[in-house]
């Protein structure tokens, strides 16, 4: 008998064989998916991460290993392709629902590798097992099919992704994980320092730093796959450890990064899915909204273009009308004519969403959309049902509204009989929250949105030119992303009279709704850096404390530059169709941040923190 693996060598994969394959000899090597005995004939269908094969073992032959065989156990064999025939009653015995359906192969040895013990869980797609024990036994759950293809089509991502850029000169560098702890941004994991008592280095948030100090280094085009820390709460996008496309370019604008990236993106999804993003975006970009418009329109910066049920901004028409007869919005028109208020950067603002008649909400869904406000910490959620002549019924506010305002406000909602109007109002943030959350939430449940895997649906956006400056509750404002993001030229002189008017140069892609990568074009001009600081209220000698080097590399020759970073695991979670970024993460994290396969994080010896000179104090009870 010849030895398997050292003689015998496989010949195909599990998902390869085909009817043009018959007659031929093969090897092949995987895990007995199941395994069947109709009358002394053994089937067994075998498994790897390319398919399924049927074996066949011949009652005439006597196969005792082919009778042990059990689900999971790993086995050789050699045979010979045949097709899989026909019923006596001349039915068809290929399975149209494999890919290697028409044939089977007629065991003529077999090997036995290893045994396995029953599994926890069957190794299916549609397990109904918990996703916890899944991914205790993560090992096993790697092998079920679906997390096969994720896994693989990611490997192609990155694939595609480094041969496109090779393509067009960049180089790739690896920057460090164990790095200098600035303030700000993601919250940081620390790493103590055994050499250096009471020193911590912080692990990368981002290769931010260094690939802009790589740009003034002289490599003018940059780009690397890389894993990125930040110690977040977590949501079903989010990993504490997450891997970046990370890019920076020299001597470019943001139309020559976004035809760059955009090539990118067409590649990975003509290359990596078979999809040709031409027959929608035909001259190879795609659309850029404003951010004042996203936000006008959809309440966030990374609207779901999918579906209409678009905002409408009222806190114009309710000033004009000076609240319109509601007591509820009498307050805020007050402020914007007493001048408190300004409609450039409204510090509270009104907005409803319209919902169709064709969409009929019953009485118990609105109640339910009130609580799901409440829950985002809304106070409520007002309506008004629109009858035939504009009248409005089941509102709060259709005793006492003005005839004109609420002609007004039904023109601007286009509304018409049966429609319904949902309102917010009150701070600009949590209203814009709220509604963009109230406008999803509504997608899904009246079926605007597909459900995840059963559409091809890409719709690809940039967001652009959002403020440089984000305001706190105390007046005071601060950089709205990071401090050496460029501002539009035009805006310059606004940064001592207007900051909160500051555009900038930074970009999120959005991708059904979901950020996939953002970035910006840096400011390298010192002295309009120096002006920023002063904005956000940063000393000269605060600036040094925190990024000194950095500030220093600057002064050396830094050339105009900018850059951006995909969302790796968002990408591959969007391209794979699936609603959970730890289907295409191999050993992901829990919400709670728990490695539920290895049990990290662990407590450990006090000889060990002594090492590191850190000392566990047990948080209170
Ligand atoms: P930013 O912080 O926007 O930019 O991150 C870039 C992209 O990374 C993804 N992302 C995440 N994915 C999974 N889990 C997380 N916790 C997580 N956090 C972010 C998002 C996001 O769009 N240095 C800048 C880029 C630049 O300016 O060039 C940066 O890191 O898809």
């Amino acid at each position: 008998m010849a030895k398997f693996i050292d003689e015998l060598k496989r010949t195909h994969t599990c998902g390869q064989l085909r009817a043009e394959h018959i007659g031929e000899e093969v090897v092949l090597f995987g895990w007995v998916q199941s395994r069947r005995d109709h009358g002394g004939c053994i089937f067994i269908d075998l498994r790897d991460r390319n398919g399924l094969t049927q074996l066949v073992f011949d009652p005439a032959t006597s196969f005792p290993d082919a009778d042990r065989c059990r689900s999971e156990w790993v086995i050789g064999v050699r045979g010979t392709v045949r097709d899989r025939g026909a019923k006596d009653d001349g039915t068809s015995l290929h399975n149209p629902r494999l890919a290697t359906g028409a044939i089977e192969v007629v065991a003529s040895e077999i090997q036995i590798f290893n045994k396995a013990q029953t599994p926890p869980f069957l190794i299916e797609d549609n397990v109904d097992t918990n996703e916890d024990k899944r991914l205790e036994y993560r090992y096993l759950d790697l092998r079920r099919p679906k997390l096969q293809r994720n896994l693989m089509l990611r490997s192609r991502l990155n694939h595609v992704t480094r041969a496109y850029f090779h393509e067009h000169d960049f180089v790739e560098v690896e920057t460090p994980f164990l790095v200098k702890y600035t303030p700000g941004g993601a919250r940081n994991f620390l790493v103590p320092s055994r050499l250096y008592p009471g020193s911590f280095y912080a692990l990368a948030e981002s290769p931010q730093v260094y690939k802009q100090m790589l740009m003034i280094g002289g490599y003018d085009r940059y780009y690397q796959i890389v894993r990125c820390f930040r110690d977040e709460d977590l949501r079903i996008d989010r990993q504490p450890e997450f891997t970046q496309i990370d890019v920076e370019m020299s001597f470019i604008n943001q139309d020559d990064l976004f035809t760059m990236l955009e090539g990118l993106v067409f590649k990975l999804w003509k290359e990596g899915l078979g999809v040709d993003l031409r027959e929608r975006y035909p001259d190879g970009t795609f659309p850029r909204l404003p951010f004042e418009e996203s936000m006008r329109r959809f309440g966030n910066d990374k609207p779901d273009m999918r579906f209409g049920l678009e905002h409408v901004e009222l806190t114009k028409l309710v000033v004009e009308h000076g609240g319109g007869g509601v007591s509820l919005l009498e307050p805020l028109a007050q402020k914007f004519a007493s001048g408190e208020y300004r409609m450039e950067l409204p510090k509270e603002i009104v907005k409803a969403i319209r919902v169709p008649a064709e969409h009929p909400l019953s009485r118990k869904d609105t109640d339910d959309l009130e609580k799901l406000c409440k829950q985002m910490g809304a106070g409520g959620l007002a309506r008004a049902k629109v009858n035939e002549g504009g009248e409005w019924t089941q509102s709060p506010f259709a005793k006492t509204i003005t005839k004109e305002m609420r002609d007004a406000i039904n023109a601007a909602c286009g509304a018409q009989d049966g429609d319904l109007l949902l309102f917010q109002f009150g701070p600009e943030a949590k209203v814009q929250t709220v509604m963009a959350n109230l406008r999803l939430h509504l997608g899904k449940k009246l079926g605007l949105i597909p459900e995840v895997g059963t559409k091809d649906d890409w719709n690809f956006l940039w967001v652009v030119e959002p403020p440089l400056f984000e305001q706190n509750d105390d007046g005071s404002w601060a950089a709205a992303h990071h401090v050496f993001t460029r501002p539009h030229d035009a805006d310059v002189e606004k940064l001592g009279t207007d900051p909160g008017l500051v555009k900038c140069y930074r970009y999120d892609l959005v991708l059904n709704g979901f950020e996939i990568a953002g970035g910006s074009i840096r400011l390298h001009d010192p002295d309009v850096q120096k002006q920023v600081f002063q904005v956000i209220g940063l000393s000269e000698a605060d600036a040094r404390e925190k990024f000194g080097f950095f500030l220093d590399a600057l002064t050396y020759g830094a050339p105009p530059h900018g850059g951006i970073a995909f969302g790796m695991d968002r990408v591959a979670m969007l391209a794979c169709q699936t609603e959970s970024i730890r289907d295409v993460i191999a050993f992901p994290k829990t919400q709670k941040a728990n490695d539920l396969l290895t049990q990290a994080p662990t407590k450990v010896d006090a000889k060990q923190l002594g090492e590191l000179h850190v000392r566990v104090v047990e948080p209170a009870k």
